[in-house]
């Protein structure tokens, strides 16, 4: 990975700030919160904090962020599904330690671990609590295929045989990863994928990479040096999302679109990357210029105040 121009140092110094602010973002999410989504919120926040403590920084408050703004987003019917899933989706991250077998964070085998150990925890901390049964069934399944996208672009039995299909605990059962991965699969034939619950949780969990602490890791990590400045980057972002369609084919990365479901998720969307572009010239986006520490600090914890907590930006 190329970490030119104190990319780097300030990656670390974004992580350090996070993680700062991260019993601060609860205080603040937990407010949003009814009683019994406070009750989830609770039960969920261990299983993040282990995932934190593996190297997972980020997880904690892509929750919170996306959390926040599922409740002043999609206040809606599907609010004991959306707001339940949103706080458990990635809980079981915690199972798939990157150090385990060398496998990356988006490898094929820790994307499905990591969504069959979630819906087990939403069995535990949801059944014959506050909600319905139909609803927890719908939560768990939508845990259980939520990075279904991802899955897709694998060939499983490869996948599956390169590894030697190995075993892992979930509770007290022991499942092999093809048995893992066909538990998945078969929840995918459901009919899910196309449910308007299902795209509305996908829209809100694809909301979180513009969302500035994500949007700034992916620049300095993977596209500055390649895309050179942040308005290059802010366009790429945008084919991305299929905000703009002038230009596809001059930009690389085209084929890994994450395209959203409903028109409001675009504009929301749409109205968080004018912000990103608006903030390019600022020297905490300049890659080349000089690093100034408390300089990015403070324009860092700037930037995420004033989206803290989705605030709409427009
Ligand atoms: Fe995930
Ligand atoms: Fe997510």
């Amino acid at each position: 990975m190329d970490y030119s121009n104190g990319a780097k140092e300030r990656i670390k110094l974004l992580e350090i700030i996070v993680k700062e602010r991260s019993s601060r973002d609860s205080k603040a999410v937990k407010k949003l919160l009814s009683k019994k989504e406070q009750k989830l919120y609770h039960a969920a926040l261990p299983y993040y904090e282990l995932a934190n403590a593996n190297g997972h920084v980020w997880d904690k408050r892509h929750i919170d962020f996306s959390t926040s703004l599922t409740v002043k987003e999609y206040d809606s019917e599907f609010r004991d599904i959306i707001v339940p899933a949103v706080i458990f989706h990635d809980s079981g991250r915690y199972k798939t330690l990157d150090s385990r077998d060398n496998m990356k964070w988006d490898s094929f085998a820790n994307r499905v671990w990591h969504m069959y150990e979630g819906m087990r925890i939403v069995e535990m901390h949801m059944r014959g609590k506050d909600y319905r049964n139909d609803s927890i069934d719908t939560v768990k399944s939508i845990v259980g295929l939520h990075d279904w996208n991802y899955l897709v672009k694998f060939d499983s039995d490869k996948e599956i045989s390169a590894l030697n299909n190995p075993s892992i605990m979930f509770g007290d059962e022991t499942l092999t990863l093809e048995e893992t991965y066909n538990a998945i699969e078969r929840l995918s034939r459901t009919g899910l994928l196309e449910d308007d619950v299902f795209k509305v949780f996908n829209d809100v969990d694809r909301i979180n990479v513009p969302a500035s602490v994500s949007y700034y890791k992916d620049y300095y990590k993977k596209h500055h040096a390649k895309f050179g400045n942040v308005r290059d980057f802010a366009l790429m972002r945008m084919v991305e999302f299929d905000l703009v369609t002038v230009f596809l084919e001059s930009i690389e990365n085209c084929a890994s679109r994450k395209v959203l479901y409903t028109p409001h998720a675009k504009k929301i969307v749409g109205e968080i990357l004018d912000e990103r572009m608006k903030e390019a010239d600022i020297k905490v986006l300049s890659v080349s210029s000089h690093f100034d520490k408390d300089e990015f600090r403070s324009s860092m914890e700037g930037i995420i105040d004033k989206e803290n907590m989705y605030v709409r930006l427009s």
